[in-house]
């Protein structure tokens, strides 16, 4: 590695796949200002001692980090209390609308925001996912729409993303990128 660039190790856990896609954006943004970075999932994530911050995000099931994003933190909790992390999450409900949807987004789930204070996370994101509407009940679909949520397919806002990841560069005082990066 290059010495005076900041590492960065961008790590993720997806169900589906919208989280790897990402994970993937935030860090070729965050390699094309000059950053060290590896993307890695969960399962094959590199050891931390190289790196000098983490990016950790996972798909939000049942109010949750996926088992094996919770499992990492506790697992890494020493390493990750050590270095400046920046948390998101990717589900549906950060792209609920209207006034009772809107609060039900802006709240962070407990057992995520556990996870992010048990670190001292620099900061945390909720980003909307996909909401696919083959295998959800009419129940749900309906609850779904009730709470402010009429869209379904892929709901990810990559200007959100990219605003987000230009704050994780500023901290790191990353510079300019000359080019910018393609979402998927
Ligand atoms: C079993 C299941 C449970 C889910 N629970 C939640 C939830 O509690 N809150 C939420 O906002 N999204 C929830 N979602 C939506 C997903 O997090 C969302 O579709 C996300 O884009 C999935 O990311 P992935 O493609 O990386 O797996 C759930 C999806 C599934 C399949």
């Amino acid at each position: 590695m290059e010495p005076n660039k900041p590492r960065i190790a961008v790590i993720f856990a997806t169900a589906q796949g919208s989280t790897r896609e990402i994970a993937q954006y935030i860090g070729d943004d965050l390699a094309n200002r000059g950053a060290q970075v590896e993307v890695a999932d969960v399962e094959h994530a590199p050891e931390l001692s190289r790196f000098d911050a983490v990016v950790l995000g996972s798909a939000v099931h049942n109010m949750d980090y996926l088992p094996a994003a919770g499992e990492f933190v506790r697992h890494h909790h020493d390493a990750l209390a050590d270095r400046d992390v920046w948390m998101f999450s990717v589900g549906v409900s950060a792209a609920l609308r209207g006034p009772i949807g809107r609060r039900i987004a802006q709240r962070v789930p407990e057992r995520i925001a556990a996870l992010r204070d048990s670190i001292g996370a620099r900061d945390f994101h909720a980003f909307a996912g996909h909401y696919e509407r083959t295998g959800v009940s009419l129940r749900a679909r309906l609850r779904h729409r009730l709470l402010g949520g009429g869209r379904f397919g892929d709901l990810r806002d990559w200007a959100a993303i990219a605003a987000w990841t230009r704050t994780i560069a500023e901290a790191l005082r990353l510079p300019q990128p000359q080019t910018s990066v393609i979402h998927p």
